[in-house]
């Protein structure tokens, strides 16, 4: 795979105060890649200087192979940018916000009406075309701007915080809706404060805290550099004291913790090995005839990946 965009030694001040130092990222074309971080960490900043809308003091941006200060236009073509903001266009119907902003990339008066009608379907607001844009929920305006970044057909959206201040449901909609972008052959760069989000579209995820980026890698990577073994969880009918003794004598396992989580009891595993060693695990719990009812490996743990590598765990 390619990278579409290269960031090298990115760096920007604002006065005495490092916004982005030294930041190194590249994304590979196609993917979906999250910039997650706590508040003032440098996402915003990092995305205005990729978007070639902030200067930076030092780096390099290359976007689809051209540079972001040497060649702003070109990159400006291949980028489509969503601000954490909307911006003061609410006085205007969702049809000519879409032909304002189709009109100001150069689209033909020809094609735009053809154009907006798509794109109304994709985001699924036709039904709202002829609705003024300030009556829209905070839901329907993130997917208005998702229309409107996609007018010129960018390559790579670059999108901060599309699901800042959205209710689960509109979350769930505007995932399946990147998710269906993505399928357009489209990278996304995105961020958030929502882990969940990014576990559950992301390729990879980079870690941004106080202007440094500090981790970056798969869902998987992240974990196990966080939490070098695995974690089963395994639920019985009964016999779960004999079973704790006979998992903690099998090979590959570290300790075995017996648990509640209100509704049920169940043990915790920290284990090492591949998924033979898991298999093999499981096969003697049933040759030694534990009752079974629950089986699963812990991977998903964003929370704790994200909570332990911003305390500066991992560098
Ligand atoms: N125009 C500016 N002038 C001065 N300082 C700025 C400016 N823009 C950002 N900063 C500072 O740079 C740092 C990074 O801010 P930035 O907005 O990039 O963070 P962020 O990760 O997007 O945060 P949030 O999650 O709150 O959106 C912060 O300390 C912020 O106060
Ligand atoms: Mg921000």
């Amino acid at each position: 795979m390619s990278s579409i965009i290269e960031i090298k030694e990115l760096t920007k001040r604002f006065g005495k105060r490092i916004a982005v130092n030294n930041v190194d990222f590249n994304i590979q074309r196609g993917e979906i890649f999250g910039l997650v971080g706590p508040n003032g960490a440098g996402k915003t900043t990092a995305m205005r200087m990729l978007v070639t809308l902030l200067k930076p003091d030092k780096g390099e941006i290359l976007v689809g192979g051209y540079s972001a200060q040497k060649n702003p236009n070109d990159v400006r073509r291949l980028l489509g940018f969503m601000p954490d903001s909307f911006g003061v266009y609410g006085d205007m119907t969702v049809n000519e916000y879409l032909d304002f902003f189709g009109a100001c990339y150069k689209v033909h008066p020809h094609q735009r009406a053809q154009l907006i009608s798509e794109l109304l379907d994709l985001v699924d607001l036709g039904h709202r075309r002829d609705d003024m844009v300030d009556t829209l929920s905070t839901g329907l305006k993130q997917r208005l701007g998702l229309a409107r970044v996609l007018i010129h057909d960018p390559n790579i959206l670059v999108l901060d915080e599309p699901a800042s201040g959205l209710d689960p449901r509109a979350r769930v909609e505007i995932r399946e809706l990147l998710l269906e972008i993505a399928r357009l052959g489209k990278t996304i760069l995105f961020s958030s404060h929502i882990l969940a989000d990014v576990g559950e579209l992301c390729s990879r995820v980079g870690i941004i805290e106080d202007g440094k980026v500090v981790a970056i890698g798969t869902l998987q990577q992240l974990s196990e550099r966080v939490m070098p073994h695995r974690q089963l969880h395994i639920g019985l009918l009964e016999r779960k004291e004999e079973a704790q003794a006979a998992l903690a004598s099998m090979q590959g396992v570290n300790e075995v913790r017996l648990l509640e989580d209100g509704k049920r009891v169940f043990l915790e595993v920290d284990f090492v090995g591949g998924d033979e060693d898991i298999h093999s695990l499981l096969a003697s719990l049933l040759q030694q005839g534990f009752p079974v009812i629950h089986f699963s490996e812990e991977t998903k743990n964003l929370e704790e990946v994200f909570m332990r590598t911003t305390k500066g765990i991992v560098s």
